[in-house]
């Protein structure tokens, strides 16, 4: 990437008083469990956003993605959603700490906010390939606010205003995973962490002769966000219905797989129609994979990769069949390594409809592996395969 300074004083003709840097992430494994209280295992990436930030006087915020070379000016004092799907994730932000501040006790938050600031961002983050470039910039933009209206902030609370700037401005219910993870990475390490109480614990990722690989599918089916939207509807009917016999289950991570086998499971006369067997499905891939996460992390803990990397195809397994949230490109290049000794584990990572697939890899066959899952790519889509090798990187931080 290129001096974001130097672009910054290019377009803005002044310097930028503060750059701030936010990285992309991995999930190993815990996939569609944030929403429901469950654990999820990020870790931030060496691929990132950066803004450029500096204080205007006027009362609008001028922003401009270095990337796809737009400019979008907008009023301060009237945030609203917009058509440019980048702009929302900055101004997004700015109404959720308009928010804050405007609720902060005795006015404790000095905030000129409305005056306006020029931004410019950049990055290397793929989009649209499940690794989390949008909560990369709002978790980018919130670092830079708090920093420069010294909001006082934590990384938890930016956490939790950013997952709300992504439902209001962008419409998707989202869980915590993506922001926490851009926020709290740390280099080589992985983070369990219980989206019941945001409690989180590091674990360093020793994975041996094996790498992380990504293969990247190249699209994004257009149902991504609505079938996401859906997708935690169902759990909460599932919820609705498993409270009625057990109310103390607020969340899918209170139910257990028994609980769910008796109050959902469509041969159990409980559920009558496609409609609720599809809550059924939902609820017990879910619940399946809050375990698998526990156990999974045992797994990685006893150093046994190998009983990791077959979670991993479960879990692809879970997603695929019962949640449905996979699409023919990802089963093609999860199938295409399922047999191969040499690939520990594979599955579909983040929203699903697309993007890309997690795989641990011996690293002596990663060349070999990219090469013929190339042209089994090649062969059966009419997309072109694209690979990330990702290091395990820091979180948001100022540059
Ligand atoms: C997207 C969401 C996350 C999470 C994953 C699925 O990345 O933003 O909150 O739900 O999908 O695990």
């Amino acid at each position: 990437m290129q001096d974001i300074r130097v672009s910054f004083q290019q377009l803005f003709n002044s310097s930028a008083s503060l750059v701030v840097q936010s990285p992309g992430r991995i999930n190993l494994i815990g996939e569609h469990t944030d929403y429901n209280n469950g654990f999820v295992l990020p870790a931030a990436i060496d691929k990132c956003v950066q803004v450029a930030i500096a204080k205007r006087t006027d009362g609008s915020i001028h922003m401009h993605a270095i990337d796809l070379q737009e400019s979008v000016i907008v009023p301060a004092d009237a945030i609203q959603p917009h058509a440019t799907s980048w702009v929302n994730y900055i101004i997004g932000v700015v109404a959720q700490v308009q928010k804050y501040s405007a609720t902060a006790p005795n006015n404790s938050v000095p905030l000129d906010l409305d005056k306006g600031f020029n931004i410019c961002l950049q990055g290397d983050i793929p989009i649209g390939a499940g690794l989390s470039s949008s909560a990369a910039v709002e978790c980018a933009v919130i670092f830079a606010l708090n920093e420069m209206y010294q909001l006082g902030l934590s990384t938890m609370q930016m956490a939790l205003m950013t997952q709300q700037s992504e439902h209001v401005f962008a419409g998707v219910k989202c869980g915590i995973m993506d922001m926490f993870a851009s926020l709290h990475g740390k280099s080589n390490q992985v983070m369990l962490l219980d989206c019941a109480n945001l409690h989180h614990t590091y674990y360093p990722l020793d994975l041996e002769d094996y790498q992380i690989v990504l293969f990247d599918t190249q699209i994004k089916h257009a149902l991504a966000s609505s079938e996401y939207n859906t997708r935690r509807l169902e759990c909460e009917q599932g919820v609705e219905i498993l409270q009625k016999k057990y109310p103390a289950i607020k969340t899918l991570r209170d139910a257990s797989k028994q609980q769910v086998e008796q109050c959902l499971a469509p041969n159990n006369n409980n559920a009558k129609n496609a409609i609720s067997n599809k809550v059924y499905q939902r609820c017990k891939y879910v619940v399946d994979e809050i375990e698998r996460v526990q156990l999974a992390v045992k797994d990685l803990l006893a150093g046994d990769i190998k009983s990791f990397g077959q979670k991993m195809y479960e879990t692809h397994e879970g997603l695929s069949k019962l949640y449905e949230v996979s699409c023919p490109e990802l089963d093609i290049l999860v199938n295409a390594v399922k047999d191969n000794p040499h690939v520990l584990g594979a599955r579909m990572m983040g929203g699903g409809f697309g993007g890309c697939t997690i795989n641990i890899i011996k690293k002596s066959e990663v060349e070999a592996i990219i090469h013929t899952l190339a042209d089994v790519y090649a062969q059966q889509t009419t997309h072109i395969l694209k690979v990330h090798q990702v290091k395990i990187a820091q979180g948001t931080h100022i540059k």
